[in-house]
């Protein structure tokens, strides 16, 4: 029997079929199986083994200088970066399309080449036409920034290696391809070939090299996540389309650190940085309304306020409807059957909805606390006291844990005007929350809060100092 020449890679997993199917049989996705010739890429043992060469090895204590970095000047840039672009490295930008990612990256390079840098931008998808238009509205008509409209990965080499840049961006990973594979652009095979070429390039030349990847809407960059492994860093822009606020994640960084947010505002004019994200996320927000609940977050090192907004109505329909934006349905599943089981709040036959508002998508479990309280305060429609900030953990059995980094939420707090805080006794490395930066209202356990929104419940419009008491310290 001859030798097969091709088999059938699946574009969502990468597991390998010998044959067709309508349906990939390891991550059960549909209609993802395509055809691509076996063995184009494999290496000879002939090339592999470099006669004379040995292994260097040496020991974990050598000095090395940190690795040179490009700052963009655009501080939020920089700071998800780890201090800005460092040289030779390969870095992914991901995230919905229509998001911003190429209005970011063309303000960026754009602030690059005026402080001296070559840069070059080439984009797949948009003519030169396209982006000088954009650039005209961004103000850049006049920077220094070299632009091309080139799919081909051979072109592309071909023209860096000669042109031999400092930065590099290429929109978007997707919309390369290279003629030794058979398969069509955007697909496992190309995108792994493309993004491992311009990496060496980057490792060979010393230049930064940034590829833009767009996301499914399952958050993965299509065409799998193969070319995160290949790159030094991952950084996902993200937001919601309907909100003005974009936050750039590091995801994963090899010189720099994770969890570091950038916050941009969306204007007429293209990204403008936020500097003070709290204030943004708290714009606007009404005093006296019930199931809301301030929760003091950290992203990063940097803490950051925002509003959660809790809705408890009665269900239309047979099953009750529980909807998040900007949370986890897990982890509200778990603060509602903690409500229900250890305070006799009863979800049955109520619709439960969940918003962080501002478009924030929070991963902290200290965010149970905020939760919660917004929950209680639309169950009793009670507004919670307008000065007050809340974080803390829930357990299953209803304790109220200790979260890290306290004094920072407090301090912040107390920065926007904040007169108090919700939470847990103790914090989780520093020992006793100090109460010199805010009040703190203690929380030991969740009834402790349904009993103090229950009490202040006895009539904050006839009697506001009896509500009051309800949340002394
Ligand atoms: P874009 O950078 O093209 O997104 P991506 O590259 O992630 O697909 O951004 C497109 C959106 O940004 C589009 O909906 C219009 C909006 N936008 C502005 O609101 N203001 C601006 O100045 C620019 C350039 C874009
Ligand atoms: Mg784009």
């Amino acid at each position: 029997m001859p030798k097969p020449t091709s088999h059938f890679v699946c574009q969502s997993c990468g597991t390998v079929h010998g044959k067709w199917a309508g349906r990939c049989d390891a991550c059960g996705q549909w209609n993802a199986l395509v055809e691509e010739a076996i063995g184009q890429l494999s290496t000879k043992a002939s090339n592999r083994r470099k006669k004379g060469r040995v292994m260097e090895i040496v020991g974990l204590g050598g000095e090395t200088a940190d690795p040179p970095r490009m700052a963009s000047g655009i501080k939020e840039f920089d700071r998800v970066t780890g201090g800005g672009l460092v040289t030779g490295s390969a870095l992914l930008v991901g995230g919905d399309p229509g998001i911003g990612k190429s209005t970011l990256l063309l303000q960026s390079s754009g602030r690059l080449a005026a402080s001296g840098r070559k840069v070059v931008y080439i984009s797949g998808e948009e003519s030169t036409g396209q982006v000088q238009r954009r650039a005209r509205r961004l103000g850049l008509s006049e920077n220094p920034v070299s632009l091309a409209a080139e799919t081909s990965l051979g072109t592309i080499i071909d023209g860096l290696m000669q042109s031999r840049p400092d930065v590099v961006i290429i929109d978007s990973i997707q919309t390369l391809w290279t003629d030794q594979l058979g398969a069509a652009p955007g697909t496992v095979a190309q995108v792994r070939a493309c993004a491992q070429e311009l990496t060496r390039f980057a490792k060979k030349t010393g230049a930064c090299v940034i590829l833009v990847g767009h996301v499914t809407k399952d958050g993965q960059i299509a065409g799998p996540r193969v070319v995160e492994h290949m790159v030094d860093a991952v950084l996902y822009f993200e937001g919601e389309k309907s909100h003005q606020f974009r936050i750039l994640r590091a995801h994963k960084n090899r010189f720099g650190p994770t969890d570091e947010i950038g916050v941009f505002e969306m204007g007429e004019g293209g990204l403008t940085e936020v500097s003070n994200p709290s204030a943004l996320f708290l714009d606007g927000r009404d005093d006296a309304s019930s199931g809301a609940a301030v929760f003091a977050g950290l992203e990063g090192t940097r803490p950051v306020l925002t509003e959660i907004q809790a809705l408890v109505a009665p269900a239309a329909f047979g099953t009750p409807r529980r909807a998040v934006v900007g949370w986890d349905s897990g982890r509200l599943a778990m603060v509602l059957a903690v409500l229900e089981a250890r305070c006799g709040v009863s979800f049955a036959g109520k619709d439960v909805y969940l918003n962080v508002a501002g478009g924030l998508r929070i991963n902290e479990p200290a965010a149970d606390l905020a939760v919660a309280a917004a929950i209680a305060s639309s169950v009793f429609d009670i507004p919670l006291p307008r000065d007050a900030v809340v974080f803390g953990e829930i357990s299953l059995s209803g304790d109220v844990r200790p979260v890290g980094r306290s004094d920072a939420r407090m301090k912040e707090a107390a920065k926007l005007g904040f007169g108090r805080v919700i939470g847990p006794a103790i914090s989780r490395k520093s020992g006793e929350i100090d109460p010199q930066i805010l009040p703190l209202i203690r929380i030991k356990a969740l009834p402790d809060l349904i009993t103090r929104v229950e009490t202040s419940a006895n009539g904050p419009a006839v009697l506001d100092s009896q509500a009051e008491a309800a949340w002394a310290a």
